[in-house]
């Protein structure tokens, strides 16, 4: 029985729950949102299961998710899920924003089932991330539930996403706000001077966002807000405004990088 798992991941937490669903679910291929939306028109994947996993942004969908569930038509596939990634709340709406674009899109078919994993926060421009012994108990019982939710899939159970008056009230106050500016939102990064030039924030942007120029990293204004770059530079030189430098820096403890050169 294939699978197909679509995901996007900043700081590797999404990666990490869609490689240990992939490990559990027989025949099943991990396909990056970022490589798929290059292209344009109708997504139709042929599949006996279709899943998506992405983090949670203000209480919905990062913007390159949304774009990809628009284009995403699951009329020929027998079973669809998405896990969702987040660190606290907002996870119900995010699936339910997910559900909502997936029924009025080309295959009128939404999600047979909507899980979440609670996940270290990564969102720097906010927090703090949590002390190690706190991540270590977070990732141990993410783990326990990513292997619950491969079961529910294997079962095929169906746990459609609804929406909490509450869940859809936050949502409509906090999310319209960042999206409409989340690809300029580039505009406040800075780099200092303990920039190496290594081109790790490069590498880790899954949009491609960012390019080298005199050895320094320059934004293209096509950001999705990941904080990937931030979090990975190892000289912890790109901030964002004047608080990201005071505060820590997180990626998943699982997340492969190339040494940067
Ligand atoms: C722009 C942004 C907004 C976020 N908003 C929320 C949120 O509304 N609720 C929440 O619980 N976590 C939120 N987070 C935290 C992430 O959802 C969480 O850390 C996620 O697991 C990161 O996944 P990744 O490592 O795959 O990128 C946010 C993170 C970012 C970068
Ligand atoms: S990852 Fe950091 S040190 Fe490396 S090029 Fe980018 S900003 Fe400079
Ligand atoms: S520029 Fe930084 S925050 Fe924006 S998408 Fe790329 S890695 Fe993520």
């Amino acid at each position: 029985m294939k699978t197909i798992l679509y995901y996007f991941t900043g700081t590797g937490n999404s990666l990490a729950v869609a490689e240990g669903l992939c490990r559990r679910l027989p025949d099943c291929e991990l396909v990056p949102i970022a490589s798929v939306v290059k292209s344009s028109g109708r997504i139709a994947p042929e599949a006996d299961r279709v899943g998506i996993t992405a983090p949670v942004y203000f209480s919905g969908l990062p913007a390159i998710v949304a774009d990809f569930s628009l284009r995403l038509d699951l009329s020929k596939v027998p079973y669809s899920f998405a896990v969702l990634t987040l660190g606290g709340s907002g996870g119900t709406p995010a699936l339910h924003q997910l559900e909502r674009i997936l029924t009025q899109g080309p295959g009128k078919r939404g999600l047979d089932a909507g899980f979440t994993v609670k996940m270290p926060g990564n969102y720097v421009l906010m927090y703090s991330p949590p002390n190690e012994a706190t991540i270590a108990k977070i990732l141990a019982q993410a783990d326990r539930r990513v292997e619950e939710i491969a079961g529910m899939v294997e079962q095929g159970v169906q746990k459609r996403p609804s929406m909490p008056l509450f869940g859809s009230l936050v949502q409509h106050l906090i999310y319209p706000r960042f999206v409409t500016s989340v690809h300029d939102a580039d505009r406040k990064f800075t780099v200092d001077d303990r920039c190496t030039s290594c081109g790790r924030c490069v590498q880790v942007c899954p949009v491609e966002n960012i390019r080298l120029e005199e050895g320094r990293p320059v934004w293209l204004h096509h950001c999705e807000q990941c904080m990937a770059c931030i979090q990975l530079c190892p000289a912890l030189a790109i901030q964002a405004g004047n608080k990201t430098e005071k505060r820590d820096r997180y990626c998943h403890p699982g997340l492969r990088l190339k040494s940067p050169k």
